[in-house]
């Protein structure tokens, strides 16, 4: 979501006249955006901006900002306790970068706004032309959940859907240019259109099923609880819609899905994971989870251990409970020493390591499709694309076919990685 936050300032400052820098030495204005989802995110946007501070003071003219959630948590703390930042932007006010660095070169002041805007949820729309293959299109923002471990409800807002046209419209003009997979982007994307939309995102992803040129959909992210059996049934009835769902169960533990608010336990996850695998036997699933959470003891965290290769789950980021301001989570008993987080998601990671490299060399000596997306960023004499359930796949091929889908063999696997040849060399 930050990164296409951050692309769409790029485009509106771009179609505003400004050039994008090629380095920092070099640019008159640094703006970051920020993450408030832990704090080891906000440590490091501090640290940048704080090393940037240094630049600033060699070269005065500089102009720095903060944009995004933290920039909307923290607000005029920011521009106070960092006194190089001229520019705190906030999550519903994005779209009004343009104007606010005019101002600040015009020397006319600094601006904090983390004002909420009516009608914000449209405004995060424009794209950089760069030739990509892919591309994220956001079709909500905000949160009603309210997990108990969450900052995002604080620093998103509540939920609110754009409309079926207006997302169509994009993605038609995205297509147009080349783009041949879209990712569509929300807090929480099973929510969509409520209020708005009657039949909510499955509506929306029919509706982006027809348009001409596009091959591939896929949603990020969604809650478990969200998907209904309209939702199931898209996965069987919509060949665009690719077959992985990221699922994040968050804890495989039904006592801390329940301290967490999650509305599921273990086994209604693993019925929805069913469910899924019925409509779409090919599925690939994936996951965020948390260690640590408050009260989670030994046999809770084997309960995630042991659901993870359950499921199994092919790609999780995996985090460690991280305490966030005014979240009911941050107050419990039972808070978990930092080494012993550090030593559970040590273990976890091993497991889904290991999951993960058995499932992947399961594809060796198989045929996968690949969405040409361009050069392999290690090696440029290879091209990168992803599977439709989205693997990385590095394949010796010639750039002629980004945006093809292209029938590769895989040779061999890695924890991350397929590589493969394509079928027909002579291509
Ligand atoms: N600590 C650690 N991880 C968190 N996430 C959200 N809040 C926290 C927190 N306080 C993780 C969840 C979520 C992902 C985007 O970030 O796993 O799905």
């Amino acid at each position: 979501m930050n990164a296409r936050d951050s692309e769409a300032v790029a485009a509106l400052l771009q179609q505003h006249g400004y050039a994008i820098a090629d380095s920092e030495a070099e640019a008159d204005a640094i703006l970051l955006n920020t993450c408030s989802i832990r704090d080891l995110a906000e440590q490091k946007a501090i640290g940048k901006m704080t090393a940037l501070a240094g630049l600033k003071r060699a070269k005065p003219s500089l102009r720095l900002g903060f944009l995004g959630c933290m920039a909307q948590s923290r607000g005029d703390e920011l521009a106070k306790c960092l006194p190089g930042v001229d520019l705190v932007v906030g999550t519903q006010r994005f779209h009004h970068v343009p104007e606010y660095l005019d101002r600040l070169f015009a020397g006319k002041g600094g601006v904090v706004d983390v004002s909420a805007e009516q009608g914000s949820e449209s405004t995060v729309k424009d794209h950089l032309d760069d030739g990509a293959v892919t591309a994220l299109v956001s079709i909500m923002q905000g949160c009603d959940m309210h997990c108990t471990f969450c900052i995002v409800p604080q620093v998103r807002g509540p939920e609110r859907s754009r409309n079926i046209g207006e997302i169509v419209d994009e993605v038609e003009k995205l297509v147009e240019r080349g783009v041949r997979e879209v990712t569509l982007l929300g807090q929480i994307v099973t929510s969509y259109g409520r209020g708005v939309v009657p039949r909510k995102l499955v509506q929306l992803l029919e509706a982006v099923h027809e348009i001409k040129g596009l091959e591939r959909i896929r949603v990020m992210s969604p809650h478990p609880k969200g998907f209904g059996d309209d939702l199931v049934a898209a996965y069987r009835d919509l060949p665009k819609l690719c077959e992985h769902a990221h699922l994040p169960v968050q804890s495989g533990s039904d006592r801390i899905l329940k301290a967490m608010r999650r509305g599921y336990d273990r086994a209604k996850f693993l019925r929805i994971v069913e469910k899924l695998r019925a409509a779409q036997p090919k599925m690939v699933f994936s996951s965020d989870i948390i260690v640590g959470f408050p009260g989670e003891t030994e046999e809770d965290f084997q309960e995630t251990v042991s659901l993870l290769r359950e499921v199994p789950f092919e790609q999780a980021y995996l985090f460690k409970y991280s305490k966030r301001r005014g979240t009911p989570a941050a107050e419990m008993a039972g808070q978990v020493p930092t080494a012993v987080k550090e030593e559970r998601h040590k273990r976890l990671l091993a497991a889904l390591n290991e999951t993960a490299l058995r499932k992947n060399r399961e594809w060796v000596g198989q045929i996968v499709e690949v969405l040409v997306e361009g050069q392999s960023a290690k090696n440029a004499q290879r091209c990168f694309g992803r599977t439709r359930t989205n693997k990385g796949v590095v394949f010796e091929g010639d750039l002629r076919h980004k945006g093809a889908l292209l029938p590769v063999r895989v040779e061999r696997a890695t924890v991350v990685t397929l590589y493969g040849v394509p079928v027909n060399k002579d291509l």
